[in-house]
């Protein structure tokens, strides 16, 4: 009897060759580095540079920040990634009244260039790179972090990382939007132009599943929406009159790592070879770089659990397995303590631990794409791919991504499959140890890492000063200048560059676009 996977597809108890008849590995893998890229974006993958470690972290102000960043580079990280604090990522100063209670509380507090400085200050930024998960304002903190790098001496073609600048997704399932689509993707466009001409080493967007996969979207929905919309960002950059391979090398993407890792590590070659036949076929893409999918990978937060969470530091183990295993990029392996706080020190470390024993105490470095040609691993490849290309045809039917959006299915599909989930768990037919299975009579007690209420008020203080030293006159002139270039045509990063460059602060930049802009108001479409 075949069980079946978590994209409702059938899991076989045996496979053999007659499950591969007529399958060709020339067609269908190719070699590692090459096209359809099934096997890996590059020739050596792990046995050349093993992934970049990069845990996601940053809570209460800049300082507080900026210890945790040294911390994790002094025990061994090879990347960072900066978690921004609600008001950051909407656009509003800590001093807004709606920012009371989100201060610094799920990342840190950014209000101006001078916070970005702190945020980064003993880290030379051309030694580092660096992913900030930041997506209605990410031009703005690129743009502090190309200023701070400036301050440091650091020229703007030295500087490496990425901006998450996915709205599309925010949308779908995260919920940090500004503006409505078409300005979003408007600004997306003009990052995209702005970093060929200015920071061409950027990667200019991480195009993610992994909300939409947290919101309880299956393997073949969390790749089949996110390429979605990674159609519909080339295709905005194609018709704001740029070509497919001067931005194309720079786009990147975001995936989530589960514990079923066969079905996970099927997911991530099916969706190299979608993509890269894609950009090929539907965009004529020819720079190679242009057709490869190099994506980060963060391990599934919402299979850890409260009860028992030591349990999850195996959880995290087994999903960063299976993320080495798909071949990802970058990694992010979550503290067995995040369903009940912020990660304390160790349990940082832990998570840190966690990929340095997969990547010098284990051999899935010693060989590239070790599952390929494997009957099972191989026929999963297939149907994960087949079931998303599916999907993708569906958005398209609808007239694409946005389209979609706004009529409400991918949204829909996500929920339906949620619900789903949430049935076979209460029902006990999925098992989640130590919750409906395996439990114990009386919880052991846990010490959570709390952030300091004072915080808000510290911020607030930070910018009443910052507002009495900085030139009024001169803030005043540059928004004004990007008021206007937001109601022509121009690159609006250039005139924000200047506002910020005068202290000017992230809500009155984003103030200033909201007023030629307006909001999003999501549709109840269903
Ligand atoms: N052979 C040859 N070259 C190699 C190589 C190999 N085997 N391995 C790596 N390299 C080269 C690469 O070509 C690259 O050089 P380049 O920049 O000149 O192209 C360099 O070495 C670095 O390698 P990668 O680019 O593969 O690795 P990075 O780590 O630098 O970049 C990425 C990975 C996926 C492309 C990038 O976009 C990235 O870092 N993304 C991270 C996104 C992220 O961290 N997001 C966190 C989100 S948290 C969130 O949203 C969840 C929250 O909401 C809960």
């Amino acid at each position: 009897m075949a069980r079946e996977s978590e994209s409702g597809l059938p899991i076989e108890p045996v496979y053999g060759p007659q499950d591969l008849t007529g399958w060709d590995p020339v067609e269908r893998l190719g070699e590692p580095g090459g096209y359809p890229f099934t096997r890996g974006v590059y020739p050596s993958m792990y046995t050349g540079r093993p992934w970049t470690m990069r845990q996601y972290a940053g809570f209460g102000t800049a300082a507080e920040s900026n210890a945790r960043y040294r911390q994790l580079i002094a025990h061994g990280t090879t990347g960072l990634s900066v978690a921004f604090d609600l008001p950051t990522q909407m656009g509003y100063d800590s001093d807004a009244p709606i920012a009371h209670g989100e201060v610094g509380k799920v990342g840190v507090a950014v209000d101006s260039v001078d916070d970005m400085r702190v945020l980064f200050g003993g880290i030379p930024l051309d030694e580092v790179s660096t992913s900030m998960t930041i997506n209605a304002p990410a031009a703005l903190l690129l743009l502090m972090y190309q200023l701070v790098g400036e301050e440091q001496g650091v020229p703007a073609a030295r500087l490496t990382g990425t901006v998450q600048n996915d709205v599309l997704k925010e949308y779908i399932a995260r919920g940090t939007y500004i503006f409505p689509p078409k300005p979003s993707l408007r600004l997306t466009a003009d990052i995209f132009r702005y970093c060929r001409a200015e920071i061409p080493r950027w990667n200019t967007i991480s195009i993610s599943g992994y909300h939409m996969a947290e919101a309880g979207a299956s393997p073949a929905q969390e790749i089949a929406f996110t390429l979605a919309d990674g159609i519909e960002y080339v295709r905005t950059a194609v018709a704001a009159g740029m070509d497919v391979d001067d931005f194309a090398p720079r786009l990147s993407f975001f995936f989530v790592a589960r514990t079923t890792i066969l079905e996970e590590v099927a997911k991530f070659r099916a969706a190299r070879r979608i993509w890269a036949r894609v950009m090929k076929e539907e965009f004529g893409a020819r720079n190679p770089r242009s057709l490869m999918l190099r994506f980060h990978t963060q391990t599934a937060g919402v299979q850890l659990t409260a009860q028992q969470p030591e349990v999850n530091l195996v959880r995290v183990a087994v999903q960063g397995l299976a993320a080495v295993l798909g071949g990802t990029q970058s990694l992010h392996t979550n503290s067995f303590d995040e369903a009940i706080a912020l990660p304390t020190d160790k349990s940082a470390r832990l998570a840190l631990r966690t990929q340095q024993v997969l990547a010098h105490e284990t051999d899935v470095t010693a060989t590239v794409d070790p599952f390929a040609g494997s009957y099972a691993v191989e026929r999963m490849t297939d149907e994960v791919e087949a079931a998303a290309v599916g999907l993708m045809r569906r958005v398209e039917d609808l007239g694409g991504a946005v389209a979609a959006i706004e009529q409400g299915f991918q949204k829909n599909e996500i929920e339906q499959n949620a619900y789903r989930i949430a049935q076979e768990t209460d029902s006990g037919e999925r098992v989640v140890v130590g919750v409906n299975r395996f439990r114990l009579d009386a919880e052991e007690p846990y010490e959570p890492l709390r952030v300091d209420p004072a915080i808000e008020a510290r911020q607030a203080d930070r910018l009443a000063r910052l507002r009495a030293e900085r030139d009024r006159p001169a803030v005043d002139t540059a928004l004004d200048a990007l008021r206007k270039a937001a109601e022509g045509e121009g690159n609006v990063l250039y005139p924000m560059k200047e506002a910020l460059r005068a202290r000017a602060t992230v809500g009155e930049v984003c103030d200033a676009l909201r007023e030629v802009w307006g909001t999003y108001v999501p549709s109840d479409a269903f």
